[in-house]
């Protein structure tokens, strides 16, 4: 069970740069190892606002980690072992609704998982586990990241189907089409399995995914490309920069436990005895 009385240290998972803040102390730069391999990235480890703070950038630092090589347990066991208590995913994604527009922030509460073949759960031998994924995201750190964004001047939508495919090819316009006929709100590659590996490692877990495109659906908008999703990612860095400054006030260092309960998830859910 973790310790769910530290003083929050909030691990930051984005594009890289999103740490160059005015008001950031940079301790280090730390070259991790975990029992899953490196993470994508050496973690920045500093101080924010009183909070400490840890940034990965999840396609390692140039952008030479695609979607489907990502070690998204490593990512996540890197943040553990460092002490993260919540885990803040910053994230590019396409929209399927016309009112969720580029430059927008959705705070998702929900995934589908079309990803395939990732590696995404610690428990694959010697130990059986099975972890509700019925609520993915921690509403307490879903909130105070919507607020954040807010207050940082983004648009925000709470709330939201986030749709997690391989990639890295694009959709095709009949996927596209599918998934908005499911009731899908957003799309990206890179989500899952980090919430799930979030979850299983008891780490609150919330996303704002930012809408970089329409895909390919929107008569208006014709197919998604490279150079209008970088962009967009252009202008929000300052957005995605201020709101993890103004999440570091709402949080503070001091925590309470998670109200969902997300820091205790392990005891209701190894099926294998202790003595096997
Ligand atoms: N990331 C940004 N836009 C995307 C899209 N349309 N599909 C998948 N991932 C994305």
């Amino acid at each position: 069970m973790t310790d769910q009385t530290r003083p929050t240290c909030l691990a930051v998972f984005g594009g890289s740069g999103v740490y160059e803040m005015p008001g950031l102390t940079i301790e280090e730069e730390r070259e991790v190892e975990t029992p899953w391999g490196s993470p994508s990235a050496p973690v920045t480890i500093g101080e924010l606002n009183g909070v400490r703070v840890l940034f990965l950038s999840r396609h390692g630092k140039g952008h030479t980690v695609p979607p489907s090589g990502l070690n998204a347990r490593a990512n996540i066991a890197a943040a553990k072992m460092l002490g993260a208590t919540d885990v803040l995913s910053l994230s590019a994604c396409g929209s399927f609704k016309e009112e969720l527009a580029p430059g927008h922030f959705v705070a998702a509460d929900q995934f589908v998982d079309r990803t395939k073949g990732r590696p995404s759960s610690f428990f694959e031998e010697g130990c059986v586990a099975h972890v509700s994924m019925a609520h993915p995201v921690c509403s307490r750190l879903s909130e105070e990241a919507a607020k954040a964004a807010e207050a940082a001047g983004t648009k925000v939508h709470r709330g939201g189907t986030y749709l997690a495919m391989e990639g890295p090819q694009f959709s095709t316009l009949a996927e596209s089409e599918l998934y908005r006929a499911w009731g899908m709100d957003i799309i990206g590659m890179t989500a899952m399995p980090e919430a799930k590996l979030a979850r299983e490692a008891e780490l609150p877990y919330a996303i704002l995914g930012m809408v970089t495109d329409y895909d390919c659906w929107h008569e208006d908008h014709g197919a998604v490309d490279v150079a209008s999703v970088l962009a967009i990612l252009a202008k929000n860095r300052v957005h995605a920069q201020k709101t993890v400054d103004e999440i570091t006030k709402l949080i503070g260092p001091e925590r309470t436990p998670c109200p969902d309960g997300i820091e205790t998830c392990l005891d209701y859910a190894i099926v294998t005895p202790k003595e096997a």
